[in-house]
């Protein structure tokens, strides 16, 4: 017998029971209830409707934190429009192929560093994948280039990385299904603050999936899944100064942002009173 969940069960049946108890729920609620989860299969959202129940994320916290050291970066959920094989790219990175002329360009830079000791890591890479300035994903838009704001980049020997692309746009979750159905009728919104979605990897080091949220997005306190963590929040500067925008190639302002991840090593021995502890 699987024990954990039959443990697992049992306490989710109290408390479905004293929720339907303290609502006084009803024959025809029951039967809604039952004909919503059908619908969520048949649209294959339940990892959706996991998603804006806050569940993804409270399962990811779990999963972080008994699998990496406490100083690394915090991770935060894939989502469902990761695309695997995105270019490989080289310095200069510019991850996005067609800039609108309303669309704002953003540098991001900074380091990566081992959570052991603090030294910078060469050759970790950067998967990125963002929407654009309209909140809109490649692969969910016809309008944009294939892997257009999607890239790879590596550190270089200082654990240094730095890519162009735009400012990503907040965008809305689930339109159009019975999650999103589901979400007004509850008067909840769908809008998740604009980010920048990453991988990261190093050999000997664990990944770490996250995404990094632009500071100032009217969204930033509210986001319909709940990922947002104070510590994973990318501040951008605006800069209007025409050397550095001469010095970049550009001939309108942009926008700078810096922010260094930390990934812990597969397997961190401390040595203390004699006994050897293991953080795994
Ligand atoms: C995303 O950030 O791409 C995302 C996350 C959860 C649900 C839908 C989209
Ligand atoms: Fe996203």
């Amino acid at each position: 017998m699987n024990e954990r969940l039959n443990a697992i069960t049992m306490r989710l049946t109290e408390h479905l029971h004293s929720v339907i108890t303290e609502f006084q729920v009803t024959e025809n609620e029951l039967r809604t209830a039952l004909n919503f989860l059908t619908e969520v299969g048949k649209s294959r959202e339940y990892q959706l409707l996991s998603d804006v129940l806050h569940v993804s994320i409270a399962v990811d916290n779990i999963t972080h934190a008994a699998n990496h050291d406490d100083k690394s970066t915090e991770s935060n959920v894939e989502g469902p429009l990761y695309r695997d094989e995105a270019p490989i790219m080289s310095p200069p990175v510019n991850i996005c192929s067609v800039e609108g002329t309303d669309d704002e360009i953003l540098y991001v830079s900074g380091q990566v560093f081992s959570s052991e000791d603090g030294r910078p890591l060469a050759n970790a890479v950067l998967d990125v994948w963002q929407a654009n300035g309209k909140g809109d994903y490649e692969n969910e838009d016809p309008t944009q280039p294939d892997y257009n704001l999607r890239g790879a980049l590596l550190t270089d020997e200082n654990g240094r990385y730095e890519f162009r692309t735009v400012v990503p746009a907040p965008y809305e979750i689930g339109k159009g299904g019975p999650v999103g159905e589901f979400l007004k009728e509850i008067d909840r919104h769908a809008w998740r603050p604009a980010h920048i979605h990453f991988k990261l990897s190093q050999a000997g080091y664990k990944s770490v999936t996250t995404m990094l949220f632009i500071n100032d997005d009217p969204w930033i306190d509210n986001d319909s899944i709940g990922a947002v963590k104070e510590s994973l929040i990318l501040k951008i500067e605006e800069c209007n100064d025409p050397k550095e925008m001469s010095s970049r190639g550009i001939n309108r302002k942009f926008y700078t942002s810096e922010y260094d991840f930390i990934l812990s090593p597969e397997k961190v021995s401390i040595t203390k009173n004699k006994e050897e502890y293991s953080i795994r």
